[in-house]
């Protein structure tokens, strides 16, 4: 085919233009640093946008559009969403041959007299979606708009059986629970980080929130609940996700609800041997905690402890350096907490360490929660009906700290 000087102008600058266009995908990590493809750091200020619970949609769209509550999130000046999803959803699709529609999702997790309601709600407020629109639809809806808007997808993994997380006897709990079959767990990584792939913005993945001892199941409690049997399924996984989509960050998550991965900090100890270069992938690690140490007296003391739990990974010599994100923290935003010792605390202290985070929650209700529907969250950036902030002034103080963080 013959090539005018003309089209391949063109051709050149198209090459130029997605080259530095947002996201500038794709991300990767250089020591502790997070780095776009233009070589700037990259640092995640963002927030929880739960989608894991019984319905396995993501919530709030029976009060507001998709884009107005990415707007929202815009417009405190977050750059990412932790999206997270239920491995059933994939379950359906795959073995279910088709994935649940929006409206057969409501009717079978809020039942036939007000699943129809909810989702006659939603469609109001949404509609661009239609009866025949599936869950997985929803969660590329929301990518598209994220797109828009220049913001970062992280999804997340954060349950087998939607529902609400997590216990300890939630049969959710860990590798060979009741609910955690492990091969349909990788299999469904591999399903939404390849549908993740065509979204252009899903920039990492979060493989498993909040590991913890599955307290209700004595042999896999103490048999199984350790490093080894970690390091074995989150490298497995962390192998099936590369392999699918080779772009995006792989974030390892630690044990006890997430609050430690020392082990893999140090490289050594507690059964394993960690060493990030023994990937074939090692500049697409990431390290992700949880902190929820609201009843905190002192800043030093929640210091102390994330530095134990894993953020020695910022500034080790010895062991592993790797990015560390803290992709839940969070505190009643109905109350004054937002002035409290542990958030004035974190709101210094992450922007401080060059730390990402995604605060819990958006969320200003939830679809079902526990069995109880249209759960208040008071925990939630969102009033109950997502239609304005639930506090103005714990989000000014939060908007701060956003700042803070990109500054
Ligand atoms: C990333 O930020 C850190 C801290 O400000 C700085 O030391 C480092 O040079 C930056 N890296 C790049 C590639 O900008
Ligand atoms: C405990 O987990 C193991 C591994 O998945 C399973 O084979 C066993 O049936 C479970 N035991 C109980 C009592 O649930
Ligand atoms: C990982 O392996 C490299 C290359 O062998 C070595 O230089 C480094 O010290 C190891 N790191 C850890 C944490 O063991
Ligand atoms: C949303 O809730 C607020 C109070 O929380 C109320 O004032 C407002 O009328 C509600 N809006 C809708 C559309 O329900």
């Amino acid at each position: 085919m013959h090539l005018s000087v003309f089209s391949l102008l063109i051709l050149g600058f198209g090459v130029i233009s997605s080259r530095c266009a947002w996201p500038d995908a794709p991300l990767v990590t250089s020591g502790r640093w997070i780095h776009n493809a233009k070589g700037d750091n990259v640092t995640y200020a963002g927030v929880n946008w739960p989608g894991a619970a019984d319905v396995m949609i993501p919530e709030g769209l029976q009060y507001a559009s998709i884009a107005s509550i990415v707007s929202g999130i815009k417009s405190l000046g977050m750059n990412a969403i932790r999206l997270t999803f239920a491995i059933e959803m994939i379950d359906d699709i795959i073995d279910g041959g088709g994935d649940v529609t929006v409206s057969a999702a409501f009717n079978k997790a809020l039942g036939t007299t007000n699943g129809p309601v909810v989702y006659n709600k939603v469609l109001q407020n949404n509609p661009q979606f239609s009866a025949s629109t599936t869950r997985v639809q929803v969660y590329d809806a929301i990518a598209a708009e994220c797109f828009k808007q220049q913001i970062y997808v992280h999804l997340d993994n954060h349950m087998s059986k939607g529902g609400w997380c997590c216990s300890t006897t939630d049969g959710n709990a860990w590798f060979g629970d009741t609910y955690f079959d492990v091969t349909k767990w990788k299999r469904g990584l591999q399903f939404m980080v390849t549908r993740g792939a065509k979204w252009g913005n899903l920039m990492s993945i979060g493989m498993r929130n909040e590991l913890r001892n599955p307290e209700d199941n004595a042999t896999l409690n103490t048999n199984s609940y350790n490093w080894p049997t970690w390091q074995t399924n989150m490298e497995a996984a962390a192998k099936v996700i590369n392999a699918a989509n080779p772009d995006i960050l792989i974030f390892f998550s630690g044990l006890n609800f997430d609050t430690t991965l020392a082990p893999v900090v140090a490289g050594t100890g507690s059964g394993i041997t960690f060493n990030k270069s023994d990937f074939t992938f090692p500049d697409k690690i990431v390290l992700e905690l949880h902190n929820y140490q609201n009843s905190a007296t002192s800043c030093s003391s929640i210091e102390s402890s994330l530095v134990s739990d894993g953020f020695s990974t910022l500034t080790t010599t010895t062991g592993n350096q790797l990015p560390m994100v803290l992709t839940e923290w969070g505190h009643d935003q109905s109350n004054n907490d937002y002035e409290g010792v542990y958030a004035s605390c974190l709101h210094s202290y992450l922007p401080a360490e060059h730390v990402g985070w995604t605060i819990w929650v958006l969320a200003g209700s939830y679809y079902i929660r526990s069995g109880t529907q249209d759960y208040d969250e008071t925990w939630g950036l969102y009033n109950h009906n997502w239609t304005a902030w639930r506090s103005t002034a714990a989000i000014d103080s939060l908007t701060k700290m956003v700042q803070a963080t990109l500054a």
